[in-house]
């Protein structure tokens, strides 16, 4: 046994490993990366990452952590045990990752050697399911409270129908008309919160047509704001629920052309990338603040006076429907994109 490790090629073993691992001198600078650091930081060569401080790839608010870390390890020697952080890729993608950073003992001096793991793939599971598991319950709840409500307001349409045959008032069409608005809120919360209940099949879709045919219902309100298509990939095409589909694609535009105040762009995009179709509505609107990005997707959340705030309830449900993934980044006065992603099985 003892052989077989005095033997070793332990720098091929490094090399492959599947966590990155980088040797970091006490001035910051990277001296070491192996194949899976090349990887998670979308490089092609180690020209790219030798001799670079280790803080081009720490977002701004990590730098002085970094610093502080990087002297703990290297002068005390300390360990510094796992941690959650975000790192910036080459071309600015974002990938959450573990990180952990131990002395590396190498001629007569002290580097820090950093273990990182990406647990981006991870970190949007356990979303989606946190999404999911809040969306049963929410949507068990509202259809409890749909039927429960719906049956005393049958009751009071069909007494308001015998009234309205022998009596006259103006107020009888006005509370009609009322009654038929809470039918339709009832019925959209059924719709959004069982949405197995409208069993549609699944049907081949050609997501850019869909998505150009969807734009010309807001023809009207688009004289102030413009419209950018790029839609790539066209000859994708994707199996999944027609209407839902659609209705998602109607509810995100609709938020986007309600989030722009006097002039402002809209970007529609759709790709496809490695098994999934990516479709990205962008808008240079009012965005939303990072403490309420949590509560999107939750049942009547809303800002707008008469919104429903069932529209993105719709979107979330239908996309976790069909196995795929939703996320927002937004800047306050900047704007907000929803990207979503779907997966493309070929049965
Ligand atoms: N593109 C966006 N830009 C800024 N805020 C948004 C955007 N999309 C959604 N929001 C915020 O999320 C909230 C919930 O959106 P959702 O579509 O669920 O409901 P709503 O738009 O308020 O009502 P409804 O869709 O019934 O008209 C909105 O009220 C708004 O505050
Ligand atoms: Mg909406």
């Amino acid at each position: 046994m003892n052989l077989i490790i005095d033997n070793l090629d332990f720098h091929q073993l490094v090399e492959n490993s599947l966590n990155s691992i980088l040797i970091v001198c006490e001035d910051q600078t990277i001296r070491y990366c192996n194949k899976a650091g090349l990887r998670l930081l979308n490089l092609t060569s180690l020209d790219q990452i030798l001799n670079k401080k280790i803080s081009q790839f720490l977002p701004p608010d990590l730098h002085d952590m970094c610093n502080e870390g990087l002297t703990r390890v290297i002068e005390k020697q300390e360990i510094i045990k796992e941690m959650d952080i975000k790192i910036i890729k080459n071309h600015g993608e974002v990938a959450e990752v573990e990180i952990m950073t131990i002395p590396f003992y190498f001629e007569n001096k002290v580097l820090a050697q950093v273990i990182i793991q990406d647990i981006t793939k991870r970190k949007i599971a356990e979303k989606r399911l946190k999404d999911r598991e809040k969306l049963a319950t929410l949507g068990q709840l509202a259809a409890g409270i749909v039927h429960e409500v719906k049956n005393p307001l049958t009751a009071v349409k069909g007494f308001l129908h015998l009234i309205k045959e022998s009596h006259n008032h103006p107020y009888l069409d006005t509370m009609e008309s009322e009654l038929e608005k809470a039918f339709q809120t009832l019925q959209n919360l059924l719709q959004v919160s069982k949405p197995d209940l409208l069993d549609e099949p699944l049907i081949l879709i050609d997501v850019c047509k869909e998505l150009n045919s969807i734009l010309l219902l807001f023809q009207e309100k688009l004289y102030s704001v413009e419209v950018e298509m790029d839609l790539r990939d066209s000859d994708k095409r994707f199996y999944g629920k027609k209407n839902l589909l659609l209705k998602s694609f109607f509810n995100l535009i609709k938020n986007a052309i309600e989030a722009i105040m006097d002039d402002g762009k809209i970007k529609i995009e759709h790709y496809y990338h490695e098994g999934w179709i990516h479709i990205k509505v962008s808008d240079t609107g009012q965005g939303i603040p990072e403490e309420k990005l949590v509560l999107l997707g939750t049942p009547f959340y809303s800002s707008k006076p008469d919104g429903t705030g069932l529209g993105l309830t719709q979107v979330f449900t239908t996309v976790h429907e069909h196995g795929g993934n939703i996320s927002v980044q937004s800047v306050v006065g900047k704007g907000t994109t929803f990207h979503i992603q779907l997966p493309v099985k070929m049965n």
